[in-house]
């Protein structure tokens, strides 16, 4: 059977007749793409994902228990000067790098570009969430007498907005030969009656695999071989989007040197006890982040004897890992959760849609479903003050608004100090 004929099988056997009719349409040169798209394209497993979205979410009976964390606000002095000692020694010797995972869409904040390109109106003269990152670490630079290298992941579809708007804008000072952009896998997109979408190149629509995706990717790019040559020992790994992110904190890292862990994380108390935010725990012993929708109302209400939550420490996208660390989870399959998006598309009248509402399913892995491949982590409480401010909604809670605000106020306690 000729390569077309093959594709034309699978796609009847999937049920996407539409994208038969498309290759019909198509020039040669752009047949020929579609056809090479559709042969790497895993059928079997994007139907099975869509099927899933149509089942209630199975919830297992697991053994939950409390995790340990210490509180940075409440470390006594010989343990803050032991930890910062610690992370300090590894940062100046150069063997520390960090990730920024920017291939997301970005759907809800809907800026007309890659997120870190969005700028956040600051101090009157704004500032882009790129800049910002690079301020953080460039601080941290200065404090370390060192260069952090810095690898940025940006997906197929973002990346040249990425690159470009980076270029244009000179790293914003970073050293351009410290800086790594690689780029992410992706999935195609599903509608709500398990049709692909179609983009306007003419070409199966898809989009990042979400950040779960990032260790593979890591592994892949060649980034991670890139780590080992340059003898980094720890890899810190971040969102774009949290305009208080601290990249570069001794205190988080001495703390996982000094207990021997290979993953750490920054978390912040829940806001309230039923806050949507994931929660960490241990599930059947390992480190897990446990979503809300699964943690049973009696347990999101615990408290232990000094009244603290016992499932508080929420998850935000601030997390350390030794490069074995790395390794280890790039080899693991994680699994995948569907999201429901906003996604515009062609339709087979040729023209674009581009939808108001949710309109397709995104099937991504999660950075923190790979927890439970360790047998611990040490978590470090934060302040939501000085370590959380999300630019996720246009509106809203976690939108430039907020953001904003929570920035400025922090800065203006720094200056005061
Ligand atoms: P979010 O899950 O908040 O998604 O990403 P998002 O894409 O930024 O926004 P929405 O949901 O479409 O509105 C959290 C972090 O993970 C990165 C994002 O760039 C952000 O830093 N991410 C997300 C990736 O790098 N790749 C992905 O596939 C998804």
């Amino acid at each position: 059977m000729d390569k077309e004929q093959e594709a034309i099988e699978i796609l009847k056997k999937y049920n996407q007749n539409h994208i038969v009719n498309l290759l019909n349409k198509l020039d040669e040169v752009k047949k020929q793409e579609l056809l090479d798209q559709i042969n790497r394209i895993d059928f079997g497993q994007i139907m099975e994902l869509y099927d899933n979205t149509k089942k209630e979410i199975e919830i297992k009976e697991n053994k939950i228990e409390s995790i340990d964390y210490l509180d940075k606000a409440k470390l006594s002095k010989e343990q803050r000067e032991k930890f910062d000692t610690l992370g300090e020694e590894l940062i100046r010797s150069g063997k520390y790098a960090v990730v920024t995972m920017a291939g997301g869409q970005g759907t809800r904040l809907g800026h007309n570009g890659p997120k870190g390109t969005f700028k956040l109106d600051v101090y009157g003269k704004g500032k882009y969430l790129f800049e910002i990152l690079k301020d953080n670490l460039e601080e941290a630079n200065k404090k370390y007498d060192t260069v952090i290298p810095w690898y940025i992941m940006t997906s197929k579809e973002n990346n040249q907005a990425t690159v470009d708007f980076l270029e244009k804008h000179n790293y914003f000072g970073y050293p351009k030969e410290a800086v790594t952009i690689f780029t992410q896998s992706e999935l195609p997109l599903v509608d709500t009656e398990g049709k692909l979408l179609i983009s306007k190149d003419m070409k199966i629509k898809e989009a990042s695999d979400g950040n779960g995706g990032t260790y593979s990717s890591l592994r892949a790019s060649g980034s991670l071989a890139d780590m080992k040559n340059k003898g980094i020992k720890w890899v810190f790994i971040g969102g774009v989007d949290n305009v208080l992110l601290k990249m570069a904190d001794v205190t988080l890292l001495g703390m996982a040197i000094d207990k021997g862990v290979q993953i750490a994380s920054k978390s912040v108390v829940k806001a309230n006890p039923h806050e949507k935010v994931g929660v960490f725990c241990k599930m059947n012993g390992h480190p897990k982040v446990i979503e809300y929708a699964e943690l049973p109302e009696k347990m999101a209400e615990e408290v232990d004897s000094d009244g603290e939550l016992k499932y508080g420490e929420s998850h935000i996208m601030c997390n350390l890992y030794t490069i074995d660390a790395i390794e280890k989870a790039s080899k693991e399959p994680l699994i995948y959760h569907s999201a429901f998006k906003k996604n515009s598309y062609i339709d087979e009248n040729g023209k674009e849609v581009v939808p108001s509402e949710p309109n397709s399913y995104k099937f991504e892995s999660f950075i923190f479903d790979a927890f439970e491949f360790f047998d611990d982590i040490a978590i470090l409480r934060g302040k939501r003050e000085d370590d959380f401010a999300p630019v996720k909604n246009r509106e809203g809670v976690d939108s430039p608004k907020t953001a904003k605000e929570l920035y400025e106020k922090f800065w203006n306690r720094q200056n005061k100090k």
